[in-house]
């Protein structure tokens, strides 16, 4: 089952955030349509994307989350594949993969095997965008890190979201794996409902990231430290490739 499916109905409650658009609506333009989202989410940004006027496709594995995206947005192609083998019969001119998706591409060849399935997707000098998280060390710890962290509070139409997470970091995999509690509390503070999931990524950096580009026939053309263009350094909270298809 795609792992996504049943963190559906709060991954927009979560993830609200637009702060990435601007960059990803500038890149649209600059080098136009049409324009291909793989591992869409709920189309947090397939969805704006394709209001700015642009045909948009997005790929998402999680039949749960189609559904909402389809819902949030009919302007959107949605297709329900896998982003490492779907084939679309299409080609475009701007590739995305934002936000994480492509860590949880969990092996090596996983994550060749998507590089590939873009190029055979992407016009020739078309151009793959790919953001990741950017771990800082003391994120990656081969214990349970500094033990229960709250990540997010979030409002609800009646009552409150909070979140929790313990993670575990292996180094010879570079599998990150983490233990999310949700708890939804009532108008009155009351603890309604709680679950628990499991969510395992694969962490990948600047060399590895710029190294498997190359080898699936890309030419790496810029990797930032985030969303204004900034040089990627240490201390950087995200890593941007802009890769071109040769
Ligand atoms: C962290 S979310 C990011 C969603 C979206 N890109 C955004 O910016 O909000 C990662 C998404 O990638 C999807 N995904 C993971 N593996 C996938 C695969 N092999 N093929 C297609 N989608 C996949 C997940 O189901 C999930 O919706």
């Amino acid at each position: 089952m795609p792992e996504y499916d049943p963190l559906a109905d709060l991954y927009d409650l979560e993830y609200g955030h637009d702060h990435d658009l601007p960059f990803w609506l500038a890149l649209a333009k600059r080098e136009g349509g049409p324009v291909i989202e793989w591992g869409a989410g709920t189309g947090r940004l397939a969805a704006p994307l394709a209001e700015a006027g642009f045909d948009v496709a997005a790929v998402e594995v999680s039949g749960e989350m189609v559904e909402r995206g389809r819902d949030k947005s009919s302007a959107v192609e949605w297709v329900r594949g896998d982003m490492r083998n779907v084939k679309l019969g299409e080609r475009y001119k701007l590739a995305i993969c934002a936000f994480n998706s492509f860590l949880c591409l969990l092996s090596l060849d996983d994550a060749l095997g998507f590089l590939r399935n873009v190029k055979e997707h992407l016009a020739p000098g078309g151009l793959l965008g790919i953001e990741v998280s950017a771990f800082a060390p003391e994120e990656l710890r081969d214990d349970y890190g500094p033990g229960l962290r709250h990540d997010l509070t979030r409002e609800l139409p009646r009552g409150e979201l909070e979140r929790f997470s313990v993670s575990r970091y292996d180094a010879a995999s570079q599998i990150l794996a983490m233990r999310l509690f949700y708890e939804m509390y009532g108008p009155k503070g009351n603890l309604e409902s709680k679950r628990r999931h499991e969510l395992v990524i694969r962490v990948v950096g600047r060399g590895e990231l710029e190294l498997m580009l190359r080898l699936a026939g890309f030419e790496v053309e810029a990797m930032y430290g985030g969303f204004e263009g900034e040089p990627f350094t240490a201390g950087s909270d995200q890593l941007i490739a802009l890769a071109r298809r040769r």
